[in-house]
């Protein structure tokens, strides 16, 4: 049974704003992120090993996420301190698959209280009542809520993917189109579906269009194209 305590934000809905301390100074989400994409993501812990593996990645990639014009935000329920102070361990002591003096650059929120972890649903108590789960979520520039994944505490996140929900997510907006399943940049898009049979018998007849039937159709989408769309 849904109650106020267990009412998750929700996806075409505007992230839940709140102001907090980070290791990067005072945030107010998420208006100071207007005009830019964001990953909100919650770790469970600091000083944890998959954890660790994870910032090094999202620090390692982060020019991708800038070219994306994709702010990165963490959080956890440590404080800021631990947060300094792993955060100065893995630039000063950790090498892990070829990454090493990863400096993370982006905020990462303390949240002792658990106040923006539970606004975010961030805390699962079939899994912990202590610790964030592996939340993710994607911000567009108007604040609005676009993709929510979830992963337990025992299970990195895959960053290819994280890289490609915002590429996917930009070039749906960009050409009004949808993207497959397994979408890259550079593969055929989906035209969104006809409302009408007039509609329908224009796509099957045009010859820029592929229809696998009346409902699902697609072309191509230049991947310099798309690049150039979504990488600003
Ligand atoms: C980890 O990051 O390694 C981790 C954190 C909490 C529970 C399990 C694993």
């Amino acid at each position: 049974m849904e109650n106020a305590a267990t009412l998750l934000p929700r996806i075409g809905e505007k992230a839940p704003a709140f102001k907090a301390v980070t290791t990067q100074g005072d945030i107010s989400f998420p208006d100071q992120f207007a005009g830019s994409w964001v990953i909100l993501f919650s770790h469970p812990a600091d000083f944890t090993p998959v954890c660790t593996s994870e910032f090094m990645t999202f620090a390692h990639l982060q020019g991708k996420f800038d070219a994306l014009n994709c702010k990165l935000v963490g959080l956890s329920v440590d404080g800021l301190y631990s947060h300094i102070a792993w955060l100065r361990t893995i630039r000063d002591k950790i090498e892990y698959r070829g990454m090493k003096n990863i400096e993370v650059t982006f905020p990462l929120i303390e949240d002792i209280t658990m106040e923006v972890a539970k606004a975010y649903g961030m805390i699962q108590p079939g899994e912990s009542n202590t610790k964030a789960v592996r939340a993710v979520f994607v911000i567009d520039p108007k604040g609005v809520i676009r993709t929510i994944i979830y992963y337990p505490l025992s299970l990195g996140r895959n960053f290819d993917e994280l890289l490609r929900v915002v590429q996917a997510l930009k070039t749906a907006d960009e050409f009004g189109v949808a993207t497959p399943a397994d979408w890259r940049p550079g593969d055929e898009v989906i035209v969104p579906t006809a409302g009408s049979c007039g509609v329908a018998k224009e796509r099957m007849d045009d010859k820029g269009i592929t229809c696998h039937d009346w409902f699902f159709c697609t072309k191509k989408l230049d991947k310099d194209k798309v690049l150039g769309a979504i990488n600003k």
